[in-house]
């Protein structure tokens, strides 16, 4: 499925703890930067990257994000993989809902990074982990 992604260039990141979340959304912001995404565009990745890097440090404890360019069909795109080997997630559709939380937060880290990046998969079993795989395309 991913065969059609030319990646250019790819970095890794540790979530190992909190304050690995700060330095991830600022490294992806470098790269949004370098790419020449507009300030509306970086300021989407940032808020995108920070909960769901927020996500695998609350719910997993650890993981890693990969930050990739990519080219497919002619177009250049930032896509940021994060994974973790943490609980994983029962009920997808019920995460993916805005306003739901199995704990104190507001629920609107998923369904909000969904809505800021292009492409947005959430994979998931119970007891194995959670990989996110989102995409943000630079303009035509
Ligand atoms: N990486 C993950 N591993 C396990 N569970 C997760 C993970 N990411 C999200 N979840 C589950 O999905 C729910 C919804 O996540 P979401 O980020 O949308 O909201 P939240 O983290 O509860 O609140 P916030 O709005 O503060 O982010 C979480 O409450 C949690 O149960
Ligand atoms: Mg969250």
């Amino acid at each position: 499925m991913n065969s059609d992604y030319r990646i250019e260039e790819q970095d890794k990141i540790e979530i190992l703890e909190e304050k690995d979340v700060v330095v991830c959304r600022q490294a992806c912001r470098n790269w949004a930067k370098r790419m020449n995404f507009n300030l509306i565009d970086q300021t989407r990745i940032t808020t995108a990257v920070s909960e769901l890097a927020r996500n695998i440090q609350e719910y997993a404890g650890q993981g890693e994000v990969q930050i990739q360019i990519v080219e497919k069909d002619m177009r250049r795109g930032l896509r940021i993989i994060f994974i973790d080997h943490g609980p994983g997630i029962k009920n997808i559709k019920l995460a993916m809902s805005e306003g739901w939380t199995s704990h104190r937060g507001m629920g609107m880290g998923l369904p909000g990074a969904k809505r800021l990046m292009d492409e947005f998969a959430l994979e998931s079993e119970a007891g194995k982990g959670t990989t996110v795989t989102t995409c943000k395309w630079l303009p035509l």
